[in-house]
């Protein structure tokens, strides 16, 4: 079993090199992908990082939409995600017909969207954010314009709370964060009452109120490598242990609950990455009218200062 991981790695590598291909993966994705992967990171982080790189090729270990991002930030890249399958439930909870609709209703409303949206959603946003700045780029935002986020309500429900700013938003949320229950983080601060409870803002908000600290997955990154606490309970999806693990040897790490598993971030192989780069398929690709408008909104984000008060 070893010994044919290892060779399906070397093939790996191989491939990646001939095609001068970057492997991505995402802080969720399958122990065995992320070992290999040149870049870890979230959700936007690891296609800002492909965009700085010489690579022809950008292989997405991840869900559609992030494959969309990088093809958003590289159109000069092809962009390879090997599960054509990997969807977001999330993402797909809001559809640009939909938010078309709630625009023609309210024309004044800064819509706001969280990177885990298609790029059709992304296109028809004034502005995007991530879960790590959503709160820095609802501040940015003049007092008195009224402010729609799409399409996680309970990341929304987390900045109001942050921001103390009055917002409205889309219904949709994360099947697998909206899993995680009062009860199992009860349970698991019990069995660990000296460990720190961090979660991801798209946990319920009841969820939330119980944490030590709300961060994106990168944010969990650093906080726990600068922490001087020695253990944490880990409120999000499971697959962000391997790194936390590996990287933080002397300190612990459990899970809130077992239920924290997103399938469709479980579904890239290793065979699968061997298969799409032999084939050079399936490709992602946005088209440029869309692609265009998409990153205006991304850009719109990036342009907001750190510290917007
Ligand atoms: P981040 O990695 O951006 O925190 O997002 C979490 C997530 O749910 C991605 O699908
Ligand atoms: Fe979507 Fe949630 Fe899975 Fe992330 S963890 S890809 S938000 S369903």
């Amino acid at each position: 079993m070893e010994k044919a991981q290892a060779a399906l790695k070397a093939e790996i590598k191989e491939l990646l090199k001939r095609r001068n291909a970057v492997l991505l993966a995402h802080n969720y994705q399958r122990d065995e992908v992320q070992e290999i992967a040149d870049i870890t990171g979230d959700s936007l982080g690891l296609s800002r990082e492909a965009a700085k790189t010489e690579a022809d090729v950008i292989v997405f270990c991840g869900v559609h939409f992030m494959a969309e991002s990088a093809s958003i930030l590289s159109p000069g890249k092809t962009v390879l995600l090997p599960r054509e399958d990997a969807g977001c439930p999330m993402a797909d909870m809001i559809t640009p017909s939909d938010l078309a609709a709630y625009r023609s209703g309210h024309p004044n409303a800064v819509v706001v969207t969280y990177v885990n949206s298609s790029a059709e959603v992304k296109a028809l946003s004034d502005v995007c954010c991530t879960s790590g700045n959503a709160v820095n780029v609802v501040r940015s935002i003049p007092e008195g314009k009224e402010i729609f986020m799409v399409p996680d309500r309970n990341l929304a429900h987390y900045v109001r709370k942050v921001s103390g700013r009055a917002l409205s938003w889309w219904d949709g949320y994360c099947p697998t964060h909206e899993r995680l229950t009062v009860a199992a983080v009860v349970k698991a601060k019990e069995a660990h009452p000296e460990a720190l409870l961090i979660v991801h803002p798209e946990c319920p908000p009841k969820v939330v109120d119980l944490a030590d600290a709300v961060l994106s997955t990168s944010g969990m990154h650093g906080f726990c490598r600068r922490s001087s606490a020695k253990e944490f309970i880990v409120g999000t999806e499971m697959g962000i242990l391997y790194r936390l693990r590996k990287e933080n040897p002397g300190k612990r790490f459990h899970i809130a609950s077992r239920t924290l598993i997103c399938p469709n971030m479980k579904l890239t192989t290793l065979e699968d990455v061997r298969d799409s780069l032999a084939s050079m398929s399936p490709v992602i690709r946005v088209p440029e009218e869309i692609r265009l408008r998409a990153k205006a909104a991304l850009d719109a984000m990036l342009a907001v200062p750190r510290d917007a008060a």
